[in-house]
Formats: C-alpha cells, sequence, structure tokens
C-alpha cells in the first residue's frame, strides 16, 4: 500500500492551544493564508460570526463574542496536507479542547510574550503531557513590549513542566523589535511591521557574519551573539526524537498579527511534527498504515437545525482508508453502517468526500448514533481507549419543571452527554441529577437548548461540590464500608462506575487519609 505509507507521510494534523486572547486565531489565519486556503487576513474572524448567525442556540457565543464550535481546518502546504483542529476559545468549553486533544498528533502553544504562561494554558498542558504530546511553543506579540526572553523560557520550562529549547531568538522587543536569529535554519529574518508581507531574510553564514552588523547594528548584533553563546551554553542542542517524546518543546518567538516568524514556524513544524502514529487500543497497537478503516469519534458538532435533529460527528481517521458508502463497524452497537455524504474539510469548505486517509478528519452526518469515544472499524473488533473525563469544576442539581415533558428532558439530557456537553452524575442516596460542568457558560447552553430542541424545561439548584473522584479498591470490603460512610456523597456516572462527591477539598484529604485502600481519580481513566 505504497499509496497509504505516502498519504500517511503527507499528513500533520495539530491543535493550536493558548489561553484566550494570546494570537491564537490570528496564527491559525496566518497558517491558512500561507497554505492558501484563504486570501484575505480577518477570514477566520468574519467566518466565525457567520457561521453563529445560522442558529439561535448559538446566538449565545455571538452575544458573548466567543466561539463554542470546533472546527477542522484543512489546507495543502509544499508536499504536505496539513489539519488544524480549532479548539473554542472560552474557557467554560475546555472539556471539548481536552477531547480535540485526543485526536491531534501535535500541538502548538501560543504564548503572550507580555502575560507569559495563563491558566488555561497550563491547563492543556497537563493533558498534553497525559499523551506524551509533541509540543511547539510560539511566543507572541513580539512587537509589544514585554518580558525579557530568558524569563518567558524559565517560566515555560516551570509553569508548563517541559524543558524548552530557543530555535530562534528575538532581537529587542516592543518598538526597538528588529527580528529574530532563526536558530533552526542559521538566517536573520528582519521585522517589517506590516500584516500581509512576509518577513526579510538576510542569507548568513553564520552568527559571525557581518551582514548582522550592517542590518542590526553593532549593539544589537553584539547582543545576540551574547544571547546566542548563552543559549548554547544552558540548553542542551535540539533533538527532534526528544521533541517526538514529548519531553522538549522547541520555542518560536514573532508576531502573528504582523505574519512575523509564522512562516519559519511552519516551515519546522512540518519537517518535526509527526505524521499519524500508531495507536494503543484496548485490544492491540493499531499503526496507520494497516489496510483495514480504523477510526473514532471526539466531537459531535450540535444540532444545527431544531427541526432536524440532525449533528455531524467528527470523526479522526486512525488506519486504513476510510472510503464513502463502504459498511463499517459500529462497534458499541454492533451495527454495520454506512455512510453517504461524509465530508472533510479543506480551505474552510466542507466537501463531500470519497475517501480520507489516516490523521485526515470527517464530518459524518448522524441523527443520534453516535457518542463521544465510539469506534468504527472495517470489521475488527477494537475499542479505543475512552477519552479521559475531567472532573467537573460546577455542579448543579437538574429539575424538571414541566412533569408533561419528562420523556423529552430524560432524551435530551442523554443526548447532550452523549455529545459531551457535560457530565451526569446520579446520586445513589436520593436519586437527583447532578450536571457537571467547567463554566457556568454550559448550564445556560443546556437549558437552552433542552427547550429549542426537545421542548424540555429544567431549572437548576444549587449544590456545593469540590471534586467528582471516580474511586476503586482491590479490597470490595473497603470499597463497600467507604461507600455506606459516605452513602450521601456517592453517584454513579453514565458508566455505572462509583463516584465520590466531595463537597470540599478538606473533605476530599479527611477521606484520602481514613481510607487508605480506596483509590481517588480525578480523571475517569486509570
Ligand atoms: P485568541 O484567538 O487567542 O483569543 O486571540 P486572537 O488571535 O483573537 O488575538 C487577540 C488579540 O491580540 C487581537 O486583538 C489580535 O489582533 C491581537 N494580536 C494577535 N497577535 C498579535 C501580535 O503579534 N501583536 C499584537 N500587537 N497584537 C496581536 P483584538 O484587538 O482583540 O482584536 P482585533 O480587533 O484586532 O481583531
Amino acid at each position: 500500500m505504497a499509496n497509504l505509507t505516502e498519504e500517511i507521510s503527507k499528513r500533520r494534523t495539530f491543535a493550536i492551544i493558548s489561553h484566550p486572547d494570546a494570537g491564537k486565531t490570528t496564527l491559525t489565519e496566518k497558517l491558512l493564508l500561507f497554505g492558501g486556503a484563504i486570501h484575505i487576513a480577518g477570514a477566520v474572524k468574519s467566518n466565525k460570526i457567520k457561521k453563529s448567525a445560522t442558529s439561535d442556540w448559538m446566538e449565545i457565543e455571538k452575544q458573548r463574542g466567543i466561539s463554542v464550535a470546533t472546527s477542522v481546518m484543512g489546507f495543502n502546504y509544499g508536499d504536505y496536507k496539513i489539519n488544524i483542529l480549532d479548539t473554542p476559545g472560552h474557557q467554560d468549553f475546555a472539556e471539548d479542547t481536552y477531547r480535540t486533544l485526543t485526536a491531534v498528533d501535535s500541538v502548538i502553544i501560543v504564548v503572550d510574550v507580555a502575560k507569559g504562561v495563563e491558566q488555561q494554558t497550563r491547563k492543556l498542558m497537563e493533558v498534553c503531557r497525559m499523551r506524551n504530546t509533541p509540543v511547539i511553543i510560539f511566543v507572541n506579540k513580539l512587537d509589544r513590549e514585554g518580558r525579557d526572553p530568558f524569563e518567558i523560557l524559565d517560566e515555560l520550562e516551570s509553569e508548563l513542566k517541559i524543558s524548552v529549547r530557543p530555535l530562534s531568538w528575538p532581537i529587542n522587543i516592543g518598538a526597538k523589535f528588529k527580528g529574530v536569529y532563526n536558530i533552526y535554519e542559521q538566517s536573520l529574518d528582519l521585522f517589517t511591521p506590516n500584516k500581509q508581507r512576509v518577513s526579510e531574510r538576510v542569507e548568513i553564514e553564520d552568527v559571525n557574519d557581518r551582514r548582522i552588523d550592517e542590518n542590526i547594528g553593532e549593539k544589537d548584533a553584539a547582543k545576540l551573539r551574547e544571547d546566542l553563546e548563552l543559549i548554547e551554553g544552558v540548553y542542551p542542542e535540539f533533538s527532534v526524537e526528544e521533541y517526538l517524546k514529548g519531553q522538549v518543546a522547541p520555542v518560536f518567538f514573532g508576531s502573528a498579527l504582523n505574519t512575523f516568524g509564522v512562516k519559519e514556524l511552519l516551515d519546522c513544524f512540518v519537517k518535526i511534527a509527526p505524521a499519524p502514529r500508531p495507536i494503543v487500543a484496548e485490544e492491540r497497537e493499531i499503526k496507520p498504515d494497516e489496510d483495514n478503516f480504523s477510526g473514532f469519534v471526539f466531537k459531535i458538532h450540535a444540532n444545527m437545525d431544531p427541526n432536524h435533529r440532525s449533528c455531524i460527528a467528527f470523526v479522526k481517521v486512525c488506519s486504513g482508508k476510510f472510503e464513502r458508502n463502504a459498511n463499517y463497524k459500529h462497534i458499541r452497537t454492533g451495527k454495520m453502517m454506512k455512510f453517504a455524504a461524509p465530508t472533510a474539510f479543506m480551505a474552510q469548505k466542507k466537501n463531500i468526500v470519497d475517501e480520507a486517509f489516516p490523521g485526515d478528519i470527517v464530518g459524518i452526518p448522524d441523527t443520534g448514533n453516535f457518542k463521544i469515544g465510539d469506534t468504527l472499524t472495517s470489521g475488527e473488533q477494537i475499542h479505543f481507549k475512552g477519552l479521559p473525563s475531567f472532573s467537573p469544576e460546577m455542579f448543579k442539581y437538574i429539575e424538571n419543571t414541566d412533569p408533561m415533558k419528562s420523556k423529552q428532558l430524560e432524551k435530551g439530557i442523554q443526548q447532550l452527554m452523549d455529545e459531551g456537553v457535560a457530565q451526569l452524575f446520579v446520586n445513589q442516596f436520593n436519586g437527583r441529577k447532578i450536571i457537571g460542568t467547567v463554566g457556568q457558560l454550559q448550564f445556560e447552553v443546556i437549558q437552552y437548548r433542552l427547550l429549542n430542541e426537545y421542548g424540555a424545561q429544567c431549572r437548576w439548584e444549587p449544590i456545593s461540590l469540590y471534586k467528582a473522584c471516580w474511586i476503586e479498591s482491590d479490597d470490595a470490603e473497603a470499597l463497600a464500608a467507604f461507600k455506606k460512610r459516605k452513602h450521601q456523597f456517592m453517584a454513579v456516572d453514565r458508566d455505572g462506575r462509583d463516584v465520590f462527591m466531595a463537597d470540599s477539598n478538606y473533605v476530599l484529604q479527611m477521606a484520602q487519609s481514613d481510607f487508605p485502600k480506596i483509590r481517588f481519580h480525578f480523571t475517569s481513566e486509570f
């Protein structure tokens, strides 16, 4: 299957992650410009607004000026086929981002040079670390006043808990910013503030080349040489192997808004970032170049039209070739399925495709068959490892306010949970349903969608909880004793697993010390 191997080696599937406002949208847009996928700056943002206007539910996000939707943008760059998986900018939808990270082969992290590492970046990095996802860091907004680059590097290491290695180096910052020295390619890129133009490159032999002095002045050239010497002394040589293992993150500096340093980032990215790699399923390791198709659902896009209960399931192709109208097995239900209108996402357009390869994302129109994490195969019984659920941060009881519509409410809750909008726990003591989210906005979205798509009305009741902990023990008696003692706080998740709903950190710590035989987990994958 030479064709398959070749297609796989071309694929680069990744996500850009950042704290809101660091420049993720701007960088995405500039990458699309280089790929010829869009022709004017501003297209990504304006497209977001247009999309949200198509559905009432999306009004919520429009009003708040945020993007709830996660989409895929594919484009060709040289010989490469690049798929960028967009992640929601708003932190209330962090759960969506966690899940998207399970479908990428690497990530680019954007950090604001003035703000350094912010909270959401730290959290997302934890997910990358759990999965050893290779990470490249882009330090953005060098055209603005910011922090000392060495200080930023130290912070990246300590806050993101990963070794770093600068592959480019800035010459001054803010108003005095002159450009970057590209360590990876041994070249000098001069900065001209211009949103549409690519930077000017000065060809040089090495760091001692006089042309550096001629272009940036002797003083800055001397400082640059000093900095570079320090870098060589402090940071070990960059190793692609360590990067691929997720042990070291190469760092680039630039300004996304000025399209500066972006091409250099992209050129290095396509060379070093991994093509789709083998994935360990429950049964065995699945290699991308196997003949048989396999893939999993990592995202389900909400009903866009409340009159037709249809959504789009996003499937990441893991192995083999996906073909339109072929028969595939939906492992959870055992049903064989055929897809007549799968879509691919190229240049921001959705087109029906006949085939897709590992690393690609296909959108499958669905009417409620799929759940997040479902596996599709050519027939083999494979289960891709469950995508972890993290303990939610906010909890509320959900109550029915229209007794005539309790069936609709049940169904709505079930489908929204299948989509992964939030997590449902049922308290075993009083039978009440608890919805857990990572942010307040999700409660509003759920209430709105239940009403608009299912005709069901609900209200929220406060409940004071700190964390949901999945518990287990090798000692059945100890487990039973724990559940008895904490019976008021025991719940089950949607898969029927035991969850201890701790109402404070103190209670949790006491429980951990009083019951040493119980293991407490903060994610559902252990
Ligand atoms: P996000 O997706 O990570 O939330 O960030 P986004 O790209 O929307 O960028 C946030 C703000 O930072 C935007 O300004 C954007 O123009 C600006 N920005 C991005 N990269 C750079 C850069 O390299 N230098 C400077 N100086 N600014 C940058 P805004 O005023 O919020 O939006 P807009 O009205 O300019 O679009």
